[in-house]
């Protein structure tokens, strides 16, 4: 096997491979599993501020209160998910204990008390690092992007002053310069990022003209939009760049590494491939490395990012300069989308 190694928010990987926060973490032998098959660190699911609030507010009350936010958590497992705080922090301890590979805890909160509360008593369970999920739908036109952004900021600067475990955001890709906040939380000391979060998309039922919250995983090709931030973030902050959202193969995590990433999450391959699919993914790019004779990921990270490349419009405005230049699709042989 070629070196696989890599650094993630300063901890030592054994490869690029990350199993991100998911509902099968509610199973710890799914965890062991993960190991088993070579995932290099599991993202324990989030511990959210509905939880916390629970323990002081009855089902009805809180479900109005955050209808327009959270679905990953309210939606799919209206009934699943309801565990305390206190059952989710012993929860992270025994995970800590039951495997050898690092365990990164992930938060979703509201106020700035609970998260800096709250990331703290996961810092106390053990585990190697913390993820703030930074999860927000605006939910009405009264609140102003600058206003939310700063919110954030501001969530993220004490958070990561406070703690001694590392601290990395995962964030969604919807803000008017996702590359402009992510400098400022740099500047904060965070030490990783992750992009993006996939939120969960309420449908509509027409046959019975009710709300409806399908279980919808990615698909294999949503880890271009990654890829493109991914490309224009290497080289311009000190944290690593965690890509998510849509990898599924091997392939695509070559291409994400291509691209500047010290490593990958995934989960909706694990849904749909299994978790023994881990193996085959490394496999991929074990194989791959070889053929290409790279002894390790150093040697080829970031060589695709933006700014190591001649053409200036590759990750800017290809496709509009393809459109005014009428040019047509060239697919290279070989090429794998
Ligand atoms: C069932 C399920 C539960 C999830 N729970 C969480 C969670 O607790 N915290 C979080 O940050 N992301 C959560 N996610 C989002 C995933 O971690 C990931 O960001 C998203 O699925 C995109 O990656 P993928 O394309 O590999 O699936 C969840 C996703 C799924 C499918």
């Amino acid at each position: 096997m070629a070196d696989l190694q890599t650094s993630y928010m300063g901890i030592k990987l054994a490869n690029p491979l990350i199993c991100g926060a998911s509902g099968l973490m509610s199973d710890i032998d799914n965890i062991v599993s993960m190991e088993k098959n070579g995932a290099a660190a599991v993202v324990y699911k989030s511990l959210f501020e509905e939880q916390i609030e629970l323990e002081r507010l009855q089902l009805d009350e809180m479900t109005e209160e955050y209808t327009e936010r959270h679905a990953e958590m309210i939606t799919p497992f209206p009934h699943m998910e309801h565990a305390g705080p206190l059952e989710h922090l012993l929860k992270l301890k025994k995970v800590k204990q039951g495997v050898s590979i690092p365990v990164i805890a992930s938060l979703n909160a509201l106020s700035p008390q609970t998260w800096l509360e709250y990331a703290r008593k996961i810092e106390e369970t053990g585990v190697d690092a913390i993820e703030l999920n930074l999860f927000y739908v605006p939910g009405d036109t009264g609140p102003d992007g600058a206003g939310i952004e700063k919110d954030q900021l501001d969530i993220v600067s004490s958070v990561a002053k406070s703690l001694s475990i590392p601290v990395s955001v995962k964030l969604s890709s919807f803000y008017s310069n996702p590359l402009n906040l992510i400098s400022k939380m740099d500047r904060e000391g965070i030490k990783g990022v992750v992009l993006f979060n996939r939120f969960f998309q309420p449908d509509i039922d027409t046959g019975s003209e009710e709300q409806a919250f399908p279980f919808r995983l990615s698909s294999p090709g949503y880890h271009r939009l990654p890829l493109r931030f991914t490309g224009m973030l290497y080289g311009k902050i000190n944290a690593d760049i965690c890509s998510s959202s849509g990898v599924f193969y091997g392939n695509d995590m070559i291409k994400l590494i291509l691209a500047g990433a010290s490593c990958i999450q995934c989960v909706s391959t694990l849904y749909k491939n299994g978790i023994g699919h881990i193996g085959s993914m490394l496999e991929d790019l074990d194989r791959w490395m070889k053929k290409k004779g790279y002894k390790n990921l150093k040697e080829f990270r970031g060589k695709l990012s933006s700014g190591k490349l001649k053409d200036p419009f590759a990750y800017h405005r290809a496709q509009y300069v393809d459109l005014l230049m009428g040019g047509k699709p060239v697919i290279k042989e070989g090429f794998r989308p």
